[in-house]
């Protein structure tokens, strides 16, 4: 079944507001299927298992989640209703360490609680505040990635190769997506670009979710094996690589999928582009650098057991799977924001920016 980008939410509240609609991306590109999502235990593995996946996607996700929970909790008083939605709260941020805009999302909605209690709203007054609040977090997502877009495309041009690595489309975000927004963009507007996208092991989200994605879009789209991108780079055949972001620290340091770090290294060796994309949310000020940040490890059966019909490996071999990896600021030709393109020193850009807001 085609999904359009423009018609794609992986997450929506619920008609009646007591459940959150989520498209099961671990069913993709083979079936499309929805889960319906009202408890927190039910949330919590939505995001492990990564039916709901990206950073900006489980950022929306978790603040539909703090007001769906909230909305439960209304006939206590506020002191449980406080308690409650806290546990919850801290429960949910434990799902997935690396990707901030997780916890970013819970926060936010983790300070208007306590606006509201400090204040002595009812908790049916709270809750109400919370789902708007996640619905300006969704509306907030589905702006920025426009913008992001926007100024992504300004760095490229017609006839372009362009090399992505894991899933960063509307499948991650919201609509256009962020490493994929430029490429979606500028199809709209009559660009030709050729689409490379990393299979991205062991969990195939560019195999997957990205190719799915640009298909249905009508972008000219090539999967390739990770380990493939070094010689289509010496060829030729890619002019820009953009990938999108699950943690941005305060110098530039960029956590995302697992193999991102490799591809940078090769486009600055071939003398490529290399360029991040993703929202303010993703910048994360606490976090002074790369080696800071928590990377996620799954389960070994991610690698060992899970695509194949019978397990690749001997048993007695032992198996790594870390979800993510950093990207040394140095190899980042710009990161592209909702609030425009920054460029190094980023240590700087990035500061200034965070600084506007
Ligand atoms: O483990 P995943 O599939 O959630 O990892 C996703 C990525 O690494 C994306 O590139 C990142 O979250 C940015 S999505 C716009």
């Amino acid at each position: 079944m085609a999904l359009k980008y423009k018609d794609t939410d992986p997450v929506r509240l619920s008609d009646d507001g007591r459940t959150i609609i989520v498209l099961d991306q671990t069913k993709l590109p083979e079936e499309v299927v929805y889960l319906n999502i009202g408890t927190a235990d039910q949330m919590y593995d939505a995001i492990k298992s990564l039916a709901v996946r990206g950073a900006p996607c489980i950022g929306v996700f978790a603040g539909y989640c703090i007001a769906v929970l909230a909305s439960g909790y209304t006939d206590l008083d506020n002191a449980q209703f406080d308690k409650k939605l806290r546990e919850d709260a801290a429960w949910l941020e434990s799902s997935r360490p690396t990707a901030v805009n997780l916890s970013w999302a819970v926060q936010r909605q983790l300070k208007l609680l306590e606006c509201g209690i400090s204040a002595g709203i009812t908790p049916v007054k709270i809750a109400g505040r919370l789902l708007e609040e996640a619905r300006t977090i969704h509306e907030e997502d589905i702006s920025m990635c426009m913008r992001i877009a926007e100024h992504g495309l300004s760095l490229l041009n017609d006839g372009d190769g362009l090399l992505t690595h894991c899933n960063a489309g509307a499948l991650a975000t919201s609509r256009y997506g962020t490493g994929l927004g430029p490429i979606l963009l500028g199809r709209e507007r009559g660009y030709t670009f050729h689409v490379f996208s990393d299979e991205t092991r062991p969990l195939l989200q560019g195999a997957r979710l990205t190719a799915f994605e640009l298909v249905n879009a009508g972008v000219e789209e090539t999967v390739v094996c990770d380990n493939m991108a070094s010689l289509l780079m010496k060829q030729g055949k890619i002019q820009a690589v953009l990938v999108g972001c699950d943690r941005i620290a305060a110098n530039g340091d960029t956590a995302n999928k697992i193999g991102t770090s490799g591809v940078a290294i090769l486009a600055k060796y071939y003398g490529i582009p290399f360029y991040v994309l993703g929202p303010y949310s993703t910048i994360d000020m606490n976090t002074p650098k790369g080696d800071d940040i928590e990377i996620e490890l799954r389960d070994p059966e991610e690698i060992r057991s899970m695509w194949y019909k019978t397990p690749m490996a001997p048993a007695g071999a032992g198996f790594y799977n870390p979800a993510f990896d950093v990207t040394d600021h140095s190899l980042i030709t710009a990161i592209i924001t909702d609030k425009g393109i920054l460029r190094p020193p980023y240590d700087k850009s990035i500061g200034q920016m965070m600084r506007r807001r």
